[in-house]
């Protein structure tokens, strides 16, 4: 089905099932260990043996000699898998660095063998035993002092240059002009890298974690220089991924290849130690932001340019990008540039560009509020813009984002926050209120479905798409019973097998959106093909609690299958809308926090957010992934940050013990506001994304309320309180 007109009234808009708040379809599975994840197929294969990954001691240069002796000897060893022996590999569309490493070494904790034996800890044991020479070379690993030899990646973000910037912003009266740091970032999601291979002759068959199914087969098969059809990945429950799992990675590669020279199934699964190094991680950012504005307050100048690095032939983190188009202004210039960094691999972190981009804007932002006496909620909304401004006839689809910044102020109580910083106490606390903004495009990406009707009236829903612990079973399941006319537990929802229509995939906040409407456009077939069965017009049919009603006549839905089972499967394809106008997603985050007098520890104390992203098809699970992601921006603000050592080139701090992420005792009293939105643009399903939006600016807002507090403006995260002490106010 091409979707190239705005939808009008659908099935969708009975909203019997979907919108409903409605708990994990999955979830007693989940609850009660059932649920296989990718290290658990326990019962698929036979005869599995184990391998353990060696990682480079090294962060660049080249292998020497391998001495694998002692390793081979070691009790229980199968095999073991290095570049010598692996055959010739391709390259995969979306790795920047070989998944296996050697000679050339491109990274720390690149992989470079896989030893296999009969236990899981005989293979670990022997891994310790392989015995590696290098030659280090020399290697770049300080973003600062690589980031003048940055390039423009035109071919991810191109550079904005509309007006003139320079001469708006020396005529502005009021101007800011700061820079703001951004560290590396790990995903940190709770389940590690893990797959199982297993190949029955020139077949692979891969369970593994993973978020795009369809991406990841083509990079297998890519890899391994096979065709694709005889690839099949297997993914059904995910316990995370945040962008870490939109790729193939050393465990998957390896765990083929090792099946391969083991004659049997062998399962991988990255160590915790390893996963940091070996896998992507969110890149840091410089971003130096400028604005310039009237004494009234409107916007005549913006330019936010912004540094990241990468291994050679890898990512910029687009930073800058939201700074395109979340104000008005007719005077802009937004830059990133990208340099060359011999650090592990930089990739997609959920929304990647906006995070660290928002950490930077909003806080300036903040500070330009300030600097014109605004109260920054207003601010923002008289530079509120509900066009593209570098392209005026590109409206915004829908752009809610002042009723969210209103709707907010009142529920959190805005009016009680003192615009003077570091008047209000607690005690020993001080306290304080911040506002940031969120924003995060709607991305449109085609989406395919299979739906079966069968005798028993049951509806099984197959696509590949993936659930990475967002609920996307409920909504699917959701979807196709209120387009069916059953109960939600009259739907089988089967995901994330490569054998099913290819889904558009967790990724990028469009998972929802757009595998609900892939599994519409498969339900709209299904629909005709039961009203031809039954000899009633599609058209006048009901389809309603288990039957069709047509013509005054009822039948049991199932009646349509006595014949045998009923197959529909479709593709939902996206176009012309996406190019008429600006999709996206808006959302203000308010946060309240006390900080310390004495010690500059941080405690959030209460958290808002109020988001506008068009149908809410669950709100139980839409409410889950926003809290989550605040929790999030909860541990970019004040905790999480990948410490490189410069000399050596690896991030240091590379478990959960170092790696800070906040738990339970970190987290206050948080609230999500949906605002009533439907989107006739994005999709038959009207609905946009959530998962990315909720992280979007709530760093920033903490931030500013630590300012708002304390009078100290940290522009370089995490804001932890060796940067506050020496400036805290004098105790009483
Ligand atoms: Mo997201 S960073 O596209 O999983």
């Amino acid at each position: 089905m091409k979707f190239d007109t705005p939808a009008t009234t659908n099935p969708i808009d009975q909203m019997k099932v979907v919108g409903k708040a409605t708990p994990r379809i999955e979830g007693p599975l989940k609850t009660t260990g059932h649920a296989p994840y990718a290290y658990e197929h326990h019962d698929a294969a036979a005869n599995q043996a184990y391998g353990a990954v060696v990682g480079s001691a090294i962060a660049k240069g080249r292998i020497v000699s391998m001495d694998l002796a002692l390793a081979e000897s070691a009790p229980g060893v199968i095999a073991i898998v290095t570049a010598a022996n692996a055959g010739k590999l391709g390259k995969g569309k979306y790795n920047t660095a070989p998944l296996l490493g050697g000679p050339q070494i491109d990274h720390y904790h690149q992989a470079v063998a896989l030893v296999i034996a009969e236990t899981f800890e005989q293979a670990r044991a022997a891994a310790e035993l392989v015995n590696i020479s290098y030659v280090v070379g020399k290697g770049a690993f300080d973003l600062a002092s690589s980031r003048a030899s940055g390039v423009e990646a035109k071919d991810q973000m191109a550079d904005t240059v509309h007006g003139d910037f320079a001469g708006a912003y020396v005529a502005a009266p009021v101007q800011l002009d700061e820079t703001y740091f951004t560290p590396d970032q790990a995903h940190a999601m709770m389940e590690p890298f893990a797959s199982m291979a297993s190949w029955q002759g020139d077949k692979l068959t891969l369970w593994t974690s993973n978020q795009m199914i369809d991406w990841s087969v083509t990079d297998l098969a890519t890899t391994l220089g096979m065709p694709k059809q005889n690839v099949r990945l297997v993914s059904p429950y995910i316990g995370g991924g945040f962008g870490g799992k939109l790729f193939i990675r050393s465990d998957a590669l390896l765990a083929a290849l090792g099946a391969r020279l083991a004659k049997r199934p062998v399962k991988v699964a990255l160590s915790r130690p390893l996963m940091i190094n070996n896998s992507t991680h969110r890149p840091a950012t410089i971003q130096r932001i400028r604005i310039g504005a009237n004494a009234d307050g409107k916007i005549t100048a913006m330019a936010h340019e912004g540094w990241s690095g990468d291994l050679p032939g890898g990512k910029v983190e687009r930073a800058a990008q939201p700074s395109k188009m979340l104000y008005a202004g007719e005077n802009r210039l937004v830059t990133m540039r990208l340099t060359t960094l011999d650090l592990p691999e930089g990739n997609a972190m959920r929304a990647p560009g906006e995070t660290p981009g928002l950490m930077a804007l909003e806080i300036a932002m903040d500070e330009m509020a300030e600097k014109l006496k605004l109260d920054p909620i207003e601010f923002r909304i008289l530079n509120d813009t509900q066009v593209d401004p570098t392209n005026p006839d590109r409206p915004f689809s829908k752009r809610q984002l002042v009723e969210c910044l209103r709707t907010g102020a009142e529920r959190f109580g805005w009016d009680k926050r003192h615009a003077r910083p570091g008047t209000q106490r607690d005690g020993r606390w001080l306290i304080g209120m911040g506002v940031g903004v969120a924003f995060r495009n709607n991305a449109l990406v085609k989406s395919g479905a299979r739906v079966r009707l069968s005798d028993q009236g049951i509806v099984t829903v197959e696509t590949d798409m993936t659930d990475i612990g967002t609920g996307s079973y409920t909504i699917i399941g959701q979807t196709a019973a209120e387009m069916m006319g059953v109960p939600l537990d009259q739907v089988v929802v089967r995901l994330g097998d490569s054998s099913f229509p290819v889904s558009a995939g967790s990724g990028g906040q469009f998972g929802a959106n757009c595998s609900t409407a892939g599994v519409y456009a498969a339900c709209v077939k299904l629909r005709e093909a039961v009203a031809q069965r039954l000899g009633v017009s599609v058209e006048d049919a009901v389809f309603a609690d288990a039957e069709v009603r047509s013509g005054g006549k009822n039948f049991p839905l199932r009646d349509a299958a006595q014949g045998g089972e009923i197959v529909a499967e479709d593709t939902i394809e996206f176009a012309e809308l996406s190019k008429k106008f600006q999709q996206s997603t808006f959302g203000a985050h308010f946060v309240e926090v006390a900080v310390d007098s004495a010690t500059g520890e941080t405690r959030v104390r209460r958290m808002l957010a109020v988001c506008a992203a068009g149908r809410i098809l669950n709100p139980t699970s839409a409410r889950s992934q926003v809290i989550g992601a605040m929790t999030m921006g909860v541990g970019a603000a004040l905790m999480e940050e990948l410490a490189v050592d410069t000399r050596r080139g690896f991030f240091v701090n590379h478990d959960l013990a170092g790696y800070e992420v906040p738990v339970h005792a970190d987290i206050p009293h948080q609230e999500v506001i949906f605002l009533d939105e439907t989107d006739a643009v994005s999709s038959p399903m009207k609905a946009k994304g959530v998962g990315e939006l909720g992280l979007c600016g709530v760093s920033a807002a903490i931030a500013n309320a630590v300012y708002n507090a304390t009078g100290i403006r940290v522009r370089e995260y995490p804001i932890t309180l060796d940067k506050m002490l020496d400036k805290l106010p004098q105790m009483i």
